[in-house]
C-alpha cells in the first residue's frame, strides 16, 4: 500500500493504523470509532508531498479534455488528492462526478436568495451520489483481492456497488430491509447481478446482520464505515469549489441518513483550505426527514455528544435510518463550520420536491430535504439573501417514481396535511389526470391545470 501517503486515524481515540489492517467492520480495535483516511505527507511533513494549488488546479480542469479513461471520472482527476491506491490501473470507473452544478433560478426568486445552486449528484451513472464513493472503495477492494463485496442498504449504495463491483469482475451481496426501499434501486441491484436479499427488518437490523457476516467470511464490506467511500465522495466539494472559481459558496445543504457524505464533504473543503486551494470552509447544514431525526435530537438534548436511535419512519426511504454510523463526524462538520442540523416534516419535503421538479431538475425524495431546509432557515433569518447556497441533490428522480406519481395523482398527502402549503404547489401537485379520448376533456384538463 501507498503507506507513506496515506494511513487511517481513528475518529474517536486518535490510533494510526495502516490501511489493510482495519477490522473487517472497520471499527478501531480500541475504541470501537470510525476511521479516517489522513495523508501525512501533506500534514506532518509540510512540503514533502504537499501538492502545488495552481499546478493541482490547471492539471485537474486540463484533464477533463483527455481520453483517458481515469481523467475522465470526476473522482479520479483529482487523484493527488486521495492516493489511496498502490497502482491507478485498479481504478474502477463508471466516469462518475462531474456532475453538474445548475442554478436554481426560480427557486432563488421565491426565497430572496441571490445565489442558489444545486448540486446534482443524481447525474451519476447508477442515479446517485454513491458512486463517487463506490469508485474509491471498490477500487480498494479489488486490488487487495476481495472476491465478494457487500452492503447493507437503503437502496442506493447497493445499486452503485452492484454496478461497481459488475465491472470489477467481483461477487456482491445486498442486504435490505424488504419492502421498504424504491422499486428502481432494487432493479438496479438485480440488474447488476448482485445477490439481493431482502430481510425482514429495517436499514439498522441489516447493517447488524451484515456485521456479523463480515467477522466471519472474507467479505469487503462497502457500507460507509469504510473510510475509503468518504474518499470518493469528498469531490464533490473539488467539483463545487473548481466550478466557482476555487471560491466557496458560503453555505452548503445536505441531507442526512446514515451521516457519510456531510462528513465527506466537510473533509473535502477542509482539506481544500488546508492545501491552500481555497481560503475558507463553507457553512454546512444537515437536513433529516422528521421521522428519522436522530441527529436533530442529539443537538436537542447533548449539543451533539450522545446520540439516541431512533425508529425511523419517512416516506423518503434512503434516509430511513435511525442510527447513524457517522453521527460523529457529521456532528464535528457541523460544529466546525458554524452550520445546522434541522428536520422538514413529510409534507415539506413532498412540496419542496415538486418544487425542483418544476424547475426541470427532479430529484428523489432525501434529496428535496435539501430545499425544505433551506425555506426553514431563510423563514428563521438564518440565511442572508446575499449568500451564495449549494443544495446536494443526492439521488436522480427515477429512483422512486412511485412517489413522484403519489404525489401529483393527489394520493401521497392528505388534505389536512397539504393545507397552509397551497399557494407554494398551485398547480404542482394536481397535475396527472385521466381523461376522456377528446380534445375537449384534454383542453379542460389544460385550463383546470393552468387556472
Ligand atoms: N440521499 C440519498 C438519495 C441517499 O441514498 C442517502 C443514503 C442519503 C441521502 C443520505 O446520505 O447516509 O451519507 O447521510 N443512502 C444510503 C444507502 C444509506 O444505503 O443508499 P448519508
Amino acid at each position: 500500500m501507498n503507506d507513506n501517503l496515506h494511513q487511517l486515524r481513528c475518529f474517536g481515540c486518535g490510533a494510526r493504523i495502516a490501511g489493510p489492517d482495519a477490522l473487517p467492520n472497520f471499527r478501531c480495535a480500541q475504541c470501537g470509532d470510525l476511521f479516517e483516511v489522513e495523508y501525512p505527507g501533506w500534514t506532518l511533513r509540510q512540503g514533502t508531498n504537499r501538492p502545488n494549488p495552481g499546478a493541482l488546479k490547471w492539471l485537474w480542469r486540463e484533464r477533463r479534455c483527455s481520453s483517458e479513461a481515469l481523467d475522465q471520472s470526476g473522482v479520479w482527476r483529482f487523484r493527488e488528492l486521495l492516493p489511496i491506491l498502490e497502482n491507478y490501473g485498479n481504478a474502477i470507473t463508471l466516469r462518475e462526478g462531474n456532475t453538474p452544478l445548475y442554478a436554481l433560478t426560480r427557486a432563488a426568486r421565491v426565497l430572496g436568495i441571490d445565489q442558489l445552486f444545486a448540486k446534482h449528484q443524481g447525474m451519476n451513472p447508477t442515479g446517485s451520489f454513491k458512486d463517487t464513493g463506490m469508485t474509491a472503495a471498490l477500487s480498494v477492494a479489488k486490488e487487495r483481492g476481495f472476491e465478494w463485496v457487500a452492503c447493507a442498504s437503503t437502496g442506493n449504495t447497493s445499486a452503485a456497488m452492484a454496478a461497481y463491483a459488475a465491472r470489477a469482475g467481483l461477487r456482491s451481496l445486498v442486504l435490505i430491509p424488504e419492502g421498504k426501499i424504491a422499486w428502481g434501486k432494487l432493479s438496479q441491484a438485480m440488474d447488476y447481478g448482485a445477490v439481493t436479499c431482502q430481510l425482514k427488518t429495517d436499514f439498522d437490523g441489516c447493517v447488524k446482520v451484515l456485521a456479523e457476516i463480515v467477522r466471519e467470511e472474507p467479505i469487503y464490506l462497502l457500507n460507509s464505515v469504510n473510510p475509503y467511500r468518504l474518499e470518493g465522495q469528498k469531490t464533490p466539494a473539488f467539483e463545487i469549489a473548481e466550478a466557482l472559481e476555487w471560491t466557496v459558496p458560503d453555505h452548503l445543504i445536505v441531507p442526512g441518513g446514515n451521516l457519510a457524505n456531510s462528513s465527506a464533504l466537510g473533509k473535502g473543503f477542509r482539506e481544500l483550505r488546508e492545501l491552500g486551494l481555497v481560503a475558507r470552509m463553507p457553512r454546512i447544514s444537515v437536513i433529516q426527514a422528521e421521522g428519522a431525526n436522530p441527529l436533530v435530537r442529539s443537538f436537542a438534548t447533548s449539543h451533539g455528544s450522545e446520540l439516541e436511535p431512533v425508529e425511523a419512519h419517512t416516506r423518503a426511504s434512503a434516509i430511513r435510518i435511525g442510527n447513524p454510523a457517522s453521527w460523529r463526524k457529521a456532528v464535528r462538520v457541523i460544529q466546525d463550520t458554524d452550520g445546522w442540523c434541522l428536520d422538514v416534516t413529510e409534507t415539506e419535503i413532498a412540496i419542496a420536491k415538486a418544487e425542483l421538479g418544476a424547475e426541470g431538475l427532479g430529484c428523489e425524495p432525501a434529496s428535496a430535504v435539501t430545499l425544505a431546509g433551506l425555506k426553514k432557515l431563510r423563514a428563521d433569518g438564518k440565511v442572508a439573501s446575499g449568500e451564495t447556497v449549494v443544495l446536494v441533490l443526492t439521488g436522480h428522480t427515477l429512483k422512486d417514481a412511485d412517489y413522484t406519481i403519489d404525489f401529483h395523482r393527489g394520493t401521497l398527502l392528505k388534505e389536512e396535511e397539504i393545507a397552509g402549503h397551497e399557494t407554494e404547489v398551485d398547480g404542482l401537485r394536481r397535475n396527472a389526470f385521466a381523461v376522456d379520448a377528446s380534445p375537449a376533456a384534454v383542453l379542460a384538463a389544460m385550463k383546470g391545470n393552468a387556472g
